[in-house]
């Protein structure tokens, strides 16, 4: 509250800047644009851990009411705001004991070592120590857009909107599938439908784990939910993420890795034939041709292969790793934290019409929205913390998440209620909430869906690993 009354003076006094400024306005930088050097924020990182570090933690993730001066919830708070508003806010309010007491010099070299921390690159000149000179940076959390984007960042649109406030249009159908005699279906994170409906799940063969199991992962089910057939036995150590491809072909990455089996991504052909493998099995590191944890495998309609692989917050890899239609490596990007440009357990891909790579940034509560070539175009948080992302062919954007919790720790993000958020990859508006019904989400990492898909009619599947099966959710008429 204190904040938003705070942040609210400073776009006031900000616009009275911007009436004032208005030649600053022609030529106004951004923090993109290298507004600090190496060597001011070295002297700022000394600074920051004698005077703010106590508070702030040691690696600007916040304590208790010290919020954190870097990430997500950082950016998203003063994006759109100037360095000049930030220098005054922190010059006039903090060290919240004796605020002012550092003199501006050190203010500046702490704000180089927060940009810095935040992703923005280096430049040549120092930050300034004057307000009206930093008045004319802006703070653009997301670099400027490239041509792909069409829109601005909903970001600040939809600030405003109760995250859990949208209405929920859905029915929930739980016992939609039926498995075969003696077979019940396990935990999952991944359902796909193919070009003829058919709904396929990835079962972590009946349980939550398909070591030492002889039953078939991949199941494929008709569209009245009636069971088709199923494959994969013994291949997998644990099923995670799925896709069907424009020609049929069903993908799978097996996420973990032991005594020279898992680590790899599968693609079949609708007889249960392998026709691509990529990665070594039992891999466990991130290289051109293994994967450390692949989350999850995308097919573009080119063929190009898109996997994401890293599921462990604060070790291992964060990376989106491309490959051409034969499976050669083409590059990988991204790098664990917390940064414009950093993932943090990317856990789930999709893709718009406009070839938007949409990659679910779970650990950091946010989509990272990625041209092809792994250039950064916006960030959105308003989907709250996606496991499982899905864009049909008018861009309906389908997010799961199932792990929100308000306690410290794993899954912290006080405020957003797991569930199933609907909306548009085009402009971020999220339009239903489909709530997940675990009564105690404090208690449990996870629940409701991590896997979703929809039909061409906007049915929608959720694959659960708490509840476990597959949840169907039709539109109320
Ligand atoms: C004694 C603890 C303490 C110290 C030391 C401290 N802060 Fe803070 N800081 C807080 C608290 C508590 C808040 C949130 C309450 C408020 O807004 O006043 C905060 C808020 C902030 C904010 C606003 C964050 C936001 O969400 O926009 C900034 C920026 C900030 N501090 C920077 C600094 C810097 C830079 C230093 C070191 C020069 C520093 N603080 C030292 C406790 C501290």
């Amino acid at each position: 509250m204190r904040l938003r009354t705070i942040l609210g003076g400073l776009a006031a006094g900000a616009a009275m800047m911007a009436v004032a400024g208005a030649t600053l306005a022609q030529d106004a930088r951004s923090v993109w644009d290298g507004v600090y050097t190496t060597a001011q924020a070295a002297r700022g990182e000394a600074a920051y851990a004698q005077n703010c570090g106590f508070c702030h933690g040691a690696n600007l993730a916040g304590t208790g009411e010290a919020k954190p001066l870097a990430g997500p919830e950082f950016l998203s708070s003063w994006n759109g705001l100037t360095m000049g508003d930030l220098f005054e806010r922190t010059r006039t309010t903090m060290p919240l004991e004796r605020p002012g007491t550092l003199g501006r010099e050190a203010y500046a070299d702490i704000l180089a070592y927060v940009l810095k921390s935040n992703g923005f690159p280096a430049g040549e000149v120092e930050l300034d120590r004057r307000t009206e000179m930093l008045a004319a940076v802006r703070i653009d959390a997301f670099r400027p857009s490239a041509a792909l984007t069409g829109t601005a960042s909903p970001a600040a649109a939809t600030a405003a909107v109760a995250p859990n406030s949208q209405p929920n249009p859905y029915a929930t159908d739980l016992g939609f599938f039926k498995p075969p005699a003696g077979r019940t279906l396990g935990s999952s994170s991944g359902v796909a439908i193919d070009s003829r409906g058919h709904i396929w799940i990835a079962d972590r063969c009946g349980a939550n784990s398909c070591a030492g199991s002889s039953l078939d992962p991949i199941l494929e089910f008709d569209a009245q939910g009636r069971f088709v057939q199923g494959f994969g036995a013994g291949m997998f150590l644990f099923p995670h993420g799925m896709t069907v491809d424009s020609k049929d072909r069903i993908w799978v990455t097996d996420q973990q890795s032991k005594d020279g089996k898992g680590a790899q991504v599968f693609a079949f052909d609708r007889t249960g034939k392998v026709v691509m493998t990529l990665g070594k099995p039992g891999g466990g590191v991130a290289g051109p041709d293994t994967f450390a944890e692949p989350t999850a495998v995308l097919v573009t309609k080119d063929g190009t292969i898109f996997v994401a692989d890293g599921h462990s917050n604060g070790k291992g890899p964060a990376r989106i790793v491309k490959f051409d239609a034969g499976g050669r490596f083409l590059k990988t990007w991204g790098e664990r934290g917390p940064g414009p440009g950093q993932l943090e357990v990317p856990h789930t891909l999709g893709m718009d019409s406009k070839g938007r790579l949409f990659v679910g940034d779970r650990w950091n509560d946010r989509i990272q929205i990625y041209d092809q070539e792994g250039r950064l175009l916006d960030s959105w948080t308003q989907f709250s913390r996606p496991s499982g992302l899905y864009i049909d062919r008018n861009d309906v954007l389908y997010v799961a998440d199932s792990e929100s919790r308000t306690p410290q720790g794993y899954g912290h993000h006080p405020g957003w209620a797991r569930g199933i958020r609907v909306g548009s990859a085009r402009d971020g508006v999220v339009t239903a909430f489909i709530p997940d019904t675990e009564s105690n989400p404090d208690k449990t990492a996870t629940s409701g869906a991590e896997g979703i898909w929809a039909d061409p009619q906007g049915v929608i599947y959720g694959a659960q690993v708490l509840q476990k099966g597959v949840a169907r959710y039709v539109r109320k008429p």
